[in-house]
Formats: C-alpha cells, structure tokens, sequence
C-alpha cells in the first residue's frame, strides 16, 4: 500500500517517518517550500526524539515530499490529512486549513480512476468529517464518498518529546468509519502495529480524542483545585494523593505488586497545563458544545482553574518577597513540558508576562527553548547561557519546567550565586529535604 500525507507539521512528520519505519513508500504533501527543501535534507525543523535520525534515512526512498496534491494522490491508495486545526479568537476551532485541503483533495479525487482513502487525522470536533469534510470533498470531485472513495477518522494520542515511540508502539488505534463503507485499508495499514484496533462511527472517533485531552486536563485542574485547599490548612496534598492512589481501585494488586497507572502523573498540582493540545481541544470543545446549547461547566472550569494558576504561582512569590518591583528574577524553563522546545500556550509564558507587569527584571535558562522564546519575547527578558549564569545575582527562582538538568541544583549552588537564596519550585520536582533548613524553599503543594 503507498501512502500520501498531508501536511509536514509535527503529526505528519512523525506519521509519515513512522510509517516508513514499518516499510511504506510515502508521499509527503507541503505547500510551503523552503518547509520542502529542508526536509529534503533530513531535518524536520522539529525537536522531537529520533525524529531526525529516521528522516534522514528514509528521505532519498520511502519518504518523498512534494507540494503537488495531485501527484500524490495519484501515487497513493490512502492519504492521511495532519494539516493543523486553530483555534479562533473566541477558542472555537478554526477549519479552514482543513477545508482547503478537502477542496484540493477532491479535486485530485475526481480524475483518479481507482478506489482511495481520505483519512482525517487532524483533531476535529465531532461532525466535522460528515458534515463539512465530506460534502466538500463530494462537491470538487463529483464522487459519492463510501462507493466511490473512502473516508475514515484517525486521530493521533502522541505526546511531543515521545512521539515516535507512541507512533510505532501505539496503545490503541481508533478507526472512525462510514456505516456504508467496505474498506479495510486503513486496517490494513496498521495490520504490522500490532495493537488493538478500536473501530466506531465517524463522530465517536473523533469524540475519542476531545475525551482523551479533556480527561487529562480534567486531572491537572483537579489536582490544582485541590492542592490550593490543602495549602490553606497546611495540609501537603502528596500525602493526601499517596492515600488515594492506594485505592485498590485505582493501583490494583497484580501478583504481589501494586501498580500504580502511569495516568497518575497528571495529578499533580504546578503552573497548569500548556502545549499545542490540551488548552486548544478542550476550549474547542466548550465552544463546540455551548453551540449545541450545552452549558459544559465542567470543561469551563477546567480552563479557568487553569488559566489561574500563572497568577496563583507569582502570588506565592509576592507573599515571600513583598515586593516583586526592580527583583531580578530567574525563570527556569520556558518549554510547556520537559524533552521539547515548544512554548506554546506555556505557563511559563505566562508567569514571565505577569513578572514583568510587576516591574520585575526576568532571567530565563531552558536547556532547548532559548530561540522560541527569544522570537516571542525579544529583548523584554535577559536569556542566560547556563543554569549558573540565570541564577547569578537574583532575587529568587522559580523552577517551572521539569528538566533533568534543574535537578542539579543545590543550596550551595543557591548560596554562592544568587543575591537572596530563594526558590519557587513549581512542580515539587526538586527533593525538598534537600533544601529545606539551608535555602528558603516554597513549593506548590508543601501546605505552607
Ligand atoms: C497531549 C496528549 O497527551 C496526547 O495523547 C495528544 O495526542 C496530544 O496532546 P502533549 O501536548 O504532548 O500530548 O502533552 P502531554 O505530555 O500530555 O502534557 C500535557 C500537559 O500535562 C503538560 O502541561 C504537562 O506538563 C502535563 N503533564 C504531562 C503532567 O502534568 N504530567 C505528566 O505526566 C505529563
């Protein structure tokens, strides 16, 4: 089977160097052309574990990239559409990258003369496919979607820092269909993966994805909720979360082990969620929602909990320095999440913003996210070349991203270098035994 995908951001990247590792020729499709010729030399643009690696191996035979839809689709039994989807002013989604492409692909569709498959990869709300893809791409090729071509709905649950391993090795493959449609090509497709198939409506697989995002924020904002309340009663919400996950409910004893499910991680109270996803589906689906006249308050709360918690974490700052005016202020991690250099909708971000509305000077360290975050800052921050050299002089530290690296720090370190020996820990990523006694330490969820 050869397979055309379009769109060369990060979902298609991983999918099409994904699929070559499993043997497929591909078709890569991108309008942008200076995207095209760094491709052509094995390099994404994208920071992403072995994404590179496996580029450059396949870029000269399985993996070709073109700006010509129609070539591709040509040259291909199934094309998988990763364009982006954005959000609009309002948080609703914007479509209108993905209604260019089903134009385009309804086009090339119409002198095709042997069956094809147009699976919708990209995250969208549910009835986007059946209600909008489909009529458009019936409209530009004069074709009944079901006999003449296929359409199936394929959302991606990968994580960026982790996303070819959650490619190759998927938990589950959901496949939305067309009640109509006998085609099992995109079953096919995924025949050499291994994993359980999951195979529903149209609607229900994209349900799937808003339900995965959502449930997750829905943790992040919980444990938030929670850890503010256990503060306000010095209670230390770790030890509250070490008697619930207990629950044989929730770490089942398998033999004599108990197993505690990764998913646990995501409670776990800090600077809120970020990232190109979570922020994004979940308000999508609020507006998506209220537009069916729903008032989804809990998905509501989810963000406002959310979009809180950069203040809440300055506010812990303020209340230990009194005045944050002319503090310098070193910021430690500006990525949403270690192992990536994406700052999108980061509480980083955030929390710099709020800094120097306060009349604060900000000192940032990340180990991969400099560059982004000097094209979006500029020179409002001063960027340090090392860990040591952010913590040079200032007033206090915050520790907001979870990298590796920050876990180097130590009190001495602190002592040595910065004016008033104080730090923030966001995420009670560092070992607070370790400082505690010798450094001012404030953590999230310490209950102090
Ligand atoms: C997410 C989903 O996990 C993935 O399945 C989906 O396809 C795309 O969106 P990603 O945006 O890479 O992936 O983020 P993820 O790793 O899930 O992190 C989201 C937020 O949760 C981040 O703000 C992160 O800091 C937080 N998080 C992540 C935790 O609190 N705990 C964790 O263990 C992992």
């Amino acid at each position: 089977m050869k397979v055309s995908i379009i769109g060369a951001g990060y979902v298609g990247m991983v999918t099409g160097v994904g699929l070559a590792s499993k043997g497929y020729n591909i078709i890569c499709v991108e309008r942008l052309q200076n995207k095209i010729n760094r491709i052509k030399q094995g390099k994404s643009g994208l920071y992403e574990k072995n994404l590179d690696e496996l580029l450059s191996k396949f870029v000269d035979n399985k993996f070709e990239i073109t700006s010509d839809i129609d070539y591709a689709v040509k040259n291909s039994d199934i094309t998988i559409v990763c364009v982006g989807t954005y959000s609009k002013e309002d948080g609703s989604i914007d479509l209108s990258q993905i209604e260019d492409v089903a134009r385009n692909l309804g086009i090339a569709l119409k002198s095709k003369s042997s069956y094809h498959t147009v699976v919708i990869k990209s995250t969208v709300v549910p009835t986007t496919t059946r209600n909008i893809v489909i009529p458009i791409l019936e409209r530009n090729s004069g074709k009944k979607s079901g006999y003449d071509f296929g359409v199936s709905v394929n959302p991606e649950f990968l994580r960026e820092g982790h996303a070819i391993e959650d490619f190759v090795n998927p938990d589950r493959i959901v496949i939305g269909e067309l009640d109509n449609q006998n085609n099992t090509a995109l079953e096919d497709l995924y025949q050499p993966f291994n994993s359980k198939i999951i195979k529903t409506s149209l609607e229900t697989a994209e349900m799937i994805k808003y339900a995965s995002n959502t449930f997750l924020g829905l943790l992040i904002s919980y444990s938030n909720e929670l850890a503010d309340i256990c503060e306000s009663v010095g209670v230390d919400i770790s030890s509250v979360f070490d008697g619930l996950y207990h629950d044989r409910r929730i770490s089942p004893k398998i033999g004599n082990e108990k197993v505690f499910p990764e998913i646990l991680s995501y409670l776990s109270p800090g600077p809120g969620f970020g990232g190109s996803c979570l922020p994004k589906d979940i308000s999508a689906l609020v507006k998506f929602a209220e537009a069916l006249g729903h008032d989804p308050k809990m998905m509501k709360a989810i963000i406002e909990i959310n979009n809180n918690r950069p203040m809440r974490i300055v506010d812990l700052l303020e209340s230990e320095l009194k005045e944050l005016k002319d503090r310098t202020i070193t910021i430690l991690g500006s990525a949403f999440k270690p192992d990536t250099d994406d700052i999108r909708a980061s509480p980083s971000i955030d929390i710099i913003k709020i800094l120097i509305s306060k009349g604060s000077k900000i000192k940032l360290y990340d180990p991969v996210a400099m560059e982004n975050t000097k094209q979006l800052l500029n020179d409002s921050i001063i960027y340090s070349e090392s860990l040591e050299d952010s913590l040079k002089g200032s007033d206090a530290c915050i520790l907001v991203t979870a990298w590796d690296e920050f876990k180097s720090i130590t009190p001495d370190m602190m002592k040595n270098l910065m004016k008033t020996p104080l730090i923030l820990d966001s995420r009670r990523f560092l070992n607070t035994k370790e400082f505690e006694g010798k450094v001012k330490f404030i953590g999230v969820r310490l209950g102090k």
